[in-house]
């Protein structure tokens, strides 16, 4: 990923942890410092002693932090825990922070790594699908508050990205179904060609059907198609309404940030929230007669491919549409939806143009399609 000021190596393989100590090693380009291992139990219980004996092996010192396993602990507080760690190891700026985890730890390790003594260096080792093609790429870092979710945050970019999709081998096929949920949303932004590979590499059971080549392959270019559209407006620049600005990554997530918050981020894995949210945006585009119905069908059929999702009829409409307000996607006073005009095609679209029935009956509409 190269753009303005920062440029970063993301690499991707299979079998890659083993040497994870060599790699951050050459990303860093100086002299060992000490690693601070950010992860979780479940995560560093499979591959936490790999990583950390591969860089020992390349001379790191090696301090595992370990935080609670889900979204409810990406919080302020664990990122004050993390701090005092920092802190207690006099960690400095020679130092680095390696994530190894899912989007969960990335984002919080990554936010600590971007406040303490205002910005250390820090490597993403994502270990979930979301992870690798979403989540660990672009810099945006941060935790969730009483407020709604990813509202206190920074933009740090990481100093490299390393991708092993071996580690996918004992992911939850509820985990695998949430990222190539972010993958369709990848795929209905970029175009045909992306939405193609996409939908006929990770329809249900593709991890038995698809080998390692075609893997990396895919992932590759949905990495890819992050890296530019973030390139080319790193921090999300708010009077930027255009169809190649990052807001458009938030395609799906208005619906997607409300359903979780309105399940206490406890129903819901974000990306199958994200699901519903694609499903949802793009019905509410068809109703707003921006989308044919051919391209409706298709992407409904592509995201109901990927495997079931948690059902959404009990959650009552007014709580999810009250969360609305709380989406980062305001600007100043207005909600803005990104909806599509079709695949490859999305608009930035002001919600005061969009008759509140129209929404209501979206909503109503998708939520049964469990
Ligand atoms: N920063 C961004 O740009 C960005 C983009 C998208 C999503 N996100 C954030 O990412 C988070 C979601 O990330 P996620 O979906 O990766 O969830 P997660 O980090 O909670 O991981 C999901 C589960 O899988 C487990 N796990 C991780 N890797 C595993 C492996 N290889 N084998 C077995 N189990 C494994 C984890 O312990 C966890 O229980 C949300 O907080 C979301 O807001 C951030
Ligand atoms: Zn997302």
């Amino acid at each position: 990923l190269s753009g303005r000021p920062h440029r970063y190596r993301i690499e991707i393989g299979e079998g890659l942890l083993s040497g994870s100590g060599d790699w951050a090693a050459s990303v860093l380009g100086e002299p060992a410092a000490r690693a601070v291992l950010v992860s979780n139990p479940k995560v560093f219980g499979i591959y936490g002693k790999t990583v950390e004996q591969s860089l020992k092996a390349a001379g790191f010192r090696v301090v595992v932090w370990l935080m609670g396993d889900g979204e409810r602990f990406k919080t302020w507080r664990t990122a004050e825990k993390l701090i005092a760690e920092l802190n207690r190891e006099r960690v400095g700026r020679n130092d680095i922070i390696v994530a190894l985890g899912g989007g969960v730890v990335g984002d919080l390790a990554g936010f600590a790594a971007a406040i303490h003594l205002r910005g250390i260096r820090f490597l993403q080792i994502p270990t979930t699908l979301l992870a690798m093609i979403d989540s660990s790429v672009g810099g945006k870092t941060g935790v969730n508050s009483p407020s709604g979710k990813n509202l206190i945050g920074a933009f740090h970019q990481p100093s490299g990205v390393l991708v092993d999709i071996a580690v996918l081998e004992t992911l939850d096929e509820r985990e695998i179904v949430a990222g190539a949920c972010e993958a369709v949303k990848h795929g209905v932004l970029s175009g045909s060609e992306l939405f193609e590979r996409t939908r006929s590499a990770l329809a249900a059971g593709w991890r038995e059907r698809n080998g390692a080549a075609t893997t990396v392959d895919l992932l590759a270019e949905q990495i890819a198609f992050k890296a530019r559209i973030v390139m080319n407006d790193e921090t999300e620049s708010a009077g930027r309404t255009d169809p190649r600005s990052r807001k458009i990554l938030n395609f799906g997530h208005t619906l997607a940030h409300s359903l979780e918050k309105a399940t206490n981020y406890r129903h819901f894995r974000h990306g199958e929230a994200v699901g519903y949210g694609i499903m949802f945006a793009a019905e509410l585009s068809k109703r707003l007669e921006l989308l044919d119905s051919d391209s409706l069908n298709l992407i409904n059929d592509v995201v109901r491919s990927l495997g079931r999702l948690p059902r959404a009829d009990r959650i009552g409409p007014d709580l999810i549409i009250g969360n609305f307000a709380f989406d980062k996607k305001n600007i100043g006073s207005e909600l803005h939806w990104i909806l599509i005009r079709g695949i490859g095609d999305p608009v930035v679209f002001p919600g005061s143009k969009i008759p509140i029935v129209q929404i209501r009956d979206a909503l109503n509409t998708v939520s049964r399609k469990t």
